[in-house]
């Protein structure tokens, strides 16, 4: 009978279930009134006195460690839903939390949009350039106030008075992929660059110094200003509505002649003078002009065929506008309760 005992014993320490099934099989098995451990007890009435104190010892052993496996067998298979019985059906799911846009991004893939309907591909250039193609190609003098230290930030400078073409730097404008384009690709060119660029500013609510721009530019035989006018037009009806008026104001940059300044009707008060638009009704929205000559020849383009325009704009003062929102410090601070309120939004 020992012998059974033990033999018990080690299938008892043994034993794995894989459900109710076997543990219901391990009970009737061992723990129910006809099963192994009962019928020892039966026979237990015919052990002899001499061995019934060693036996029943190991038989009340063996009843145990059954109760015991039976128990944490019995847990074991509950596990997985923490003894809960069915779940509750109705209860709401568990939240997702989705990622969102980071308003920057929602602008800068809306103005994309817009231009990709008309035609325009978009290009990409590095953000650590050099002043060849930040500066000197697009026709600005050597001792230009853009080229000091305090605008722009050098990484390396090994400029000589008269030449500083093999500086290193951030790029300040989104206008040196411009030179890129023009250097690896031959007219027709149709594209946007959207970037970011870095100037030496000090940090406050209303400048940083790092912001991002979204570049075009259009060359072709017989490009006129009247094409830049009318796709500046339809690019803003398009993103600040379709009753916005524009206006081009004559300006100066050293890489287009002419030049101009377009601004849109406020959008905040439709014209008629707010605190936005600082009571003028018009809203400074990008810089444009017809490319200079001498910027298309520098980048190996015949510019007694070919004419072309440029623009640039900011990407952070319409997202000011669009989301109402009054510090530039916040799009770079990635505070999650801000990034949250642009879920909606792509
Ligand atoms: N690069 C100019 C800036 O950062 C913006 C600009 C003005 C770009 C006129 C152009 C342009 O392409 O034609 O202020």
């Amino acid at each position: 009978m020992l012998e059974i005992i033990n033999s018990l014993l080690a299938e008892i320490s043994e034993a794995k279930v894989r459900g109710q099934e076997d543990l219901e099989s391990f009970r009737l098995r061992f723990l129910s009134k006809k099963g192994l451990i009962s019928d020892l007890f039966e026979e237990f009435k015919n052990v002899s006195a001499s061995e019934k104190k060693e036996i029943g010892q190991k038989l009340n052993l063996l009843k145990q460690s059954a109760f015991n496996k039976y128990n944490s067998l019995k847990s074991e298979i509950q596990a997985p839903d923490s003894g809960s019985k069915i779940e509750d059906l109705t209860r709401p799911s568990y939240p997702f939390n989705l990622g969102s846009r980071h308003p920057i991004s929602i602008i800068r893939n809306e103005i994309i949009s817009i231009f990709e309907r008309i035609g325009f591909t978009v290009s990409e250039g590095p953000e650590i350039e050099d002043d060849d193609h930040v500066f000197t190609k697009l026709n600005f003098a050597p001792e230009h106030p853009a080229r000091d230290m305090q605008d722009t930030f050098y990484i390396s400078r090994i400029s000589s008075e008269d030449s500083c073409r093999g500086d290193i730097l951030l790029r300040t404008h989104t206008s040196s992929v411009q030179v890129r384009v023009m250097q690896s690709q031959k007219p027709p060119i149709r594209t946007i660059s959207p970037g970011r660029v870095f100037r030496n500013e000090a940090i406050s609510a209303r400048a940083h110094c790092i912001f991002h721009q979204v570049e075009g530019l259009y060359i072709d035989e017989n490009v006129s200003f009247a094409d830049l006018r009318q796709t500046l037009l339809f690019f803003a009806r398009e993103m600040y509505g379709k009753e916005v008026s524009i206006r081009l104001r004559p300006s100066y940059f050293p890489f287009t002649e002419p030049s101009a300044e377009m601004d849109v009707s406020c959008t905040i008060c439709g014209g008629k003078g707010c605190n936005v638009c600082k009571y003028t009704g018009w809203l400074e929205v990008l810089g444009c002009g017809m490319v200079h000559p001498a910027v298309l020849e520098a980048c190996g383009i015949d510019s007694r065929k070919y004419t072309g325009f440029a623009f640039g704009m900011g990407i952070e003062r319409p997202a000011m506008l669009k989301y109402q929102i009054n510090d530039l410090r916040l799009y770079f601070e990635n505070d999650i309760r801000f990034l949250d309120q642009f879920k909606t939004a792509f």
